[in-house]
């Protein structure tokens, strides 16, 4: 794979988020009262409305526009797209975080944290909202009508699956066992969904051509499996100064994320009776959180999970050379395919 995938990255970010955030700043202050809220989440000011410089990797917004270009487009004409993507994302974090239970996000406590449950679900709503009134704004640039709303299509179908994704996400917390086929149809629809449309979303407004399109789509497909295997395992052995979030909480909370499916996959006979008993918990603390923690480590649970997010990536690639665009642009979207499996946030 390609080295500096990291500042491959960083120069479209530095040459699309500019006009991104311009976007997400103007929609985000139609949530009215709720405005604050949604600033708060999105990392641009903290409780007293001072301004801060926080917030998220923008990736999806990034990869939308790098497909409109890669595929002969003006990346301009597919912000609303873009900016959509980043706000039903967030849509879903301030919800996530809700079901999950977690306290911190990108190093700042979260919305429901703060605000409480209910307040924090009707923020997630409003954003959701936004999130589809700006999308609505395609057809202002030079997208045809037709095109305008296949794209809108398109982000609606993912967006229901990401949901679908979720529920399923949540659904396994309390089932005796997760197949790796089952873990990967989950992670596929609750973020390898959300980045298909996104490189799917670019190419379409690029080219009105589906079968396009659909290529581009595949591509982000594989490579929103290999980000969340490697998402697991940050949940896991990440170093919480970089992830933004407390370390062992996936575990706490029972998910079945790839470290817990492989855990239960590879226990031994006599270990199975102690891991079956701690999962029955409500929570998993102190020496059980430390006695699973340890039992991964004994089983060589990291190596194996950072091995599938590497395969899964090697799958990407195969995605991306299946692509018709220049080399130029194939190399850039591998070293996004190694970025996503080796980053530490
Ligand atoms: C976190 O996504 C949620 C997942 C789907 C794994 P990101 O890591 O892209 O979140 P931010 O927006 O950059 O914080
Ligand atoms: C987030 O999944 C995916 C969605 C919100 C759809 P996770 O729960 O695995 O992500 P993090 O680790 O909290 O960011
Ligand atoms: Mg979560
Ligand atoms: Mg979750």
């Amino acid at each position: 794979m390609e080295a500096n995938a990291e500042q491959q990255i960083a120069e479209l970010a530095r040459r699309f988020l500019p006009d991104v955030e311009r976007s997400l700043r103007e929609a985000v202050e139609a949530g009215g009262e709720l405005a604050p809220m949604l600033r708060y989440h999105m990392g641009w000011e903290n409780l007293e409305g001072t301004p801060t410089r926080g917030g998220g990797k923008a990736l999806r917004p990034i990869l939308c526009l790098a497909a409109c270009e890669m595929s002969g487009g003006d990346w301009r004409d597919a912000l609303p797209a873009a900016a959509a993507l980043e706000l039903i994302h967030n849509f879903s974090l301030v919800h996530d975080d809700i079901q999950d239970g977690d306290e911190t996000r990108r190093g700042t406590p979260t919305l429901w944290h703060l605000w409480g449950v209910p307040t924090a679900l009707t923020a997630g709503n409003a954003m959701r909202v936004i999130a589809d009134h700006t999308a609505g704004a395609l057809t202002a640039g030079g997208t045809t009508p037709d095109v305008a709303q296949g794209t809108v299509a398109e982000l609606t179908r993912r967006y229901l699956e990401m949901i679908e994704g979720q529920y399923l996400d949540l659904s396994f917390e309390a089932a005796e066992r997760v197949s790796v086929d089952d873990y990967l149809d989950m992670i596929g629809r609750k973020t390898g969904a959300l980045l298909e449309s996104a490189m799917h979303m670019g190419a379409l407004v690029a080219t009105g051509d589906h079968a396009t399109a659909q290529g581009f789509g595949e591509c982000g497909m594989r490579l929103g499996l290999a980000f969340q295997v490697r998402d697991d395992w940050l949940g896991v052995w990440g170093d919480p100064a970089f992830t933004g979030k407390a370390v062992g909480a996936d575990i706490r909370r029972k998910k079945k994320s790839l470290p817990a499916v492989y855990l239960f996959d590879n226990v031994s006979d006599e270990e199975r009776p102690w891991l079956e008993e701690t999962y029955r918990a409500e929570e998993i603390e102190g020496e059980r959180l430390d006695g699973v923690m340890a039992m991964l480590e004994r089983l060589g649970g990291d190596v194996y999970v950072q091995r599938i997010a590497e395969e899964q990536a090697r799958q990407a690639v195969a995605a991306v050379d299946a692509l018709a665009i220049p080399e130029e642009s194939k190399q850039l979207l591998r070293a996004v395919a190694e970025f996503f499996a080796t980053r530490d946030m």
